[in-house]
């Protein structure tokens, strides 16, 4: 089987890909700093702990681990905190990956899946966003991810370098079987914020009701991260089939409201939660839903969570453990 290094493989995503990854006999190592990724998300064995940066050490692991290709997860995902620290957001998440893609070169490595994102469309003009819609990210987060394509693109016409580019919706859920589950810090995603208001009694806010939706509340399309981890196995398996360079959006395809959200975790958990009304967050497009039809049709993808109140089970265990 080939050899697969995963570039932030202690983190959410990551993980959960990781796990998919041994479950197929793929061969797999981690490389992580452990600066937001847990050292326990990883199976015994599998971790390297180095930064991105360090080129020489990321070159020797990738030719004494004989490793065919390369998933790259490892990066800072806070919209609200790049707004605030673009500097950090653009070191670690572009400077960073062209060090990776340095090593990589020198290496012969010549196989990338990247981790993208929905906010390189900022405020999209019409959704579903098919990827073909314009490319106009309204934060620093979004920017460096853009930036990256960018790169990614000169690089595969200089170097060979053959990517597939996914661009994520809202990942959530987890996968309890493989002891896995979101744990960022500090936790600022919706589902585990209602699964902690619930825990913890201490309310959650709901930023912003007066949005042209149906109940005034934001549209996002929410995606179990296993299913994430599926588009991940199927875009290595496209770049080791000799598959061209793509871009693919990520999602289920339906919208959800922060209410709907709301409703759904009241019922799996079967307790009220505990919520206030805000303003608007800055930022926040009122409805960001993916049309996926190209990985489904290109790729065979499917997602396999298609109603929130399955995502937000899977998810409830571990956020009572955690917030207990
Ligand atoms: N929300 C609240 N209260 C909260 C937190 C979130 O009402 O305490 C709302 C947000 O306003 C938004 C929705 O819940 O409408 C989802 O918010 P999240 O923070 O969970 O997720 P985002 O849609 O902001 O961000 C996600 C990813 C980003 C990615 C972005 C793409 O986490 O990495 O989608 O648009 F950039």
């Amino acid at each position: 089987m080939p050899n697969i290094l995963v570039t932030g493989g202690a983190g959410y995503i990551g993980s959960h890909t990781v796990h998919q990854l041994l479950k197929r006999g793929y061969a797999v190592t981690v490389l992580d700093d452990l600066s937001t990724g847990f050292r326990d998300a990883v199976a015994e064995g599998h971790l390297h702990i180095c930064s991105l940066f360090d080129t020489e050490q990321v070159r020797q692991l990738l030719v004494r681990q004989k490793i065919d290709a390369v998933i790259h997860f490892a990066s800072f995902i806070a919209v609200g905190e790049s707004t605030k620290e673009p500097e950090k957001y653009f070191t670690n998440n572009v400077s960073g990956s062209i060090a990776l893609f340095t090593a990589m070169s020198q290496a012969g490595v010549d196989k990338l899946v990247f981790s993208s994102t929905a906010a390189v469309y900022g405020n999209p003009v019409s959704t579903p966003i098919p990827e073909t819609a314009a490319i106009q990210p309204v934060n620093a987060y979004g920017e460096t991810k853009v930036m990256v394509e960018r790169v990614l693109a000169w690089l595969d016409q200089l170097r060979g370098l053959r990517s597939v580019k996914l661009r994520y919706f809202n990942a959530c859920g987890a996968n309890p079987a493989g002891g896995l589950s979101e744990r960022h810090v500090p936790e600022t995603h919706l589902i585990p914020l209602m699964l902690k208001a619930v825990v913890t009694g201490q309310p959650m806010t709901i930023f912003g009701t007066d949005y042209p939706t149906p109940d005034g509340t934001c549209i996002r399309d929410y995606i179990h991260v296993d299913d994430l981890a599926k588009a991940h196995i199927v875009a290595i398996e496209h770049l080791l089939a000799g598959g061209a360079s793509e871009a693919f959006n990520v999602g289920t395809g339906s919208g959800c409201s922060v209410r709907e959200v709301l409703a759904a975790v009241e019922k799996v958990t079967g307790q009220p939660v505990p919520h206030s009304f805000g303003p608007r967050r800055e930022g926040d497009p009122a409805e960001l839903v993916a049309d996926s039809t190209k990985l489904r049709t290109q790729l065979g993808w499917t997602p396999e969570f298609t109603d929130l109140e399955g995502i937000v089970a899977s998810a409830w265990p571990s956020e009572q453990l955690r917030w207990a």
